[in-house]
């Protein structure tokens, strides 16, 4: 029986109870876990924020986003996240940079994280999907973590022409207006918003051949998983179909009122 972080990572990434083991070897070639990095790490430079800067990053994988916005800008970055070893990679990748003392990262939920309320002065909530529910629940959330006139970056997207998605994990897509209306619920400032379907788009073929390639390799060493592996790497071609003709990528800046 799998507990709710496990259930939560593996929804996020998705990927089956067996096959949660095996996903540092399966995403062994990507550093950044589906964020449009690039775009974070510009808008951000916008935003005039000083180096001491303190910078939350929540599901923050392997470090891919919050490392760069460290060695980038000189933040002090928190980066909250399940999976052990993306935390072990995210924090050879700090030494690698040459800002391990600018990084902390924690073994943590980051639904039990967010109950205790905090201070920073930026949260990025990227490539996370729908962990905390809706949009409005998200920000809900996000906006307990950071002071007043602090920012919200949410890396996300919307629908293109329907108004949901029944695809599991998609419950929190909704059409433009609404995912608008739900951002800016808490009557927040919509600082930016940058499109992300171009990038992500090339993003997604890269991860897709390197999941296909360490995926093979896999079933080479595990054949009584092949099915499982093959259903993986179906799902994820799938994924990147829905993402390319349903989903509108968006990056939104959102400042605390
Ligand atoms: C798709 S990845 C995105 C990672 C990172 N933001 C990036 O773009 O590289 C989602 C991440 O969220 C983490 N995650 C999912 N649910 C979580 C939870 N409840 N608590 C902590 N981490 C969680 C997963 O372990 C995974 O690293």
């Amino acid at each position: 029986m799998s507990t709710d972080i496990e259930r939560s990572i593996s929804d996020s990434l998705e990927v089956n109870d067996v096959l949660l083991p095996h996903l540092p070897l399966l995403l062994q070639d990507l550093w950044v876990l589906g964020s449009s990095v690039d775009q974070i790490l510009e808008v951000v430079g916008t935003l005039g924020l000083p180096n001491d800067s303190k910078v939350l990053d929540l599901g923050c994988g392997k470090g891919g986003v919050s490392i760069q916005l460290a060695a980038k800008y000189g933040f002090h970055v928190v980066g909250i996240d399940g999976m052990i070893p993306f935390l072990n990679e995210a924090k050879k990748k700090s030494v690698e940079y040459k800002v391990s003392q600018l990084c902390e990262f924690i073994n943590q939920d980051i639904n039990e994280f967010v109950l205790q309320e905090h201070e920073f002065d930026l949260v990025i909530l990227a490539a996370l999907g729908g962990i905390f529910g809706s949009f409005g629940h998200s920000v809900g959330k996000l906006r307990t973590q950071i002071r007043s006139g602090g920012y919200m970056i949410i890396d996300d997207g919307f629908l293109r022409k329907s108004d949901s998605h029944k695809r599991k994990g998609y419950e929190h897509y909704k059409n433009y207006e609404t995912t608008l209306q739900e951002l800016l619920a808490f009557n927040d400032h919509l600082i930016k918003e940058v499109s992300t379907s171009a990038v992500s788009k090339k993003i997604n073929e890269e991860y897709m051949n390197f999941i296909r390639k360490r995926g093979y390799e896999l079933i080479q060493k595990l054949p009584e998983l092949e099915n499982e592996i093959r259903s993986y790497i179906r799902l994820q071609e799938e994924e990147c179909e829905v993402l390319e003709n349903e989903i509108e990528g968006a990056l939104w800046v959102i400042q605390k009122g």
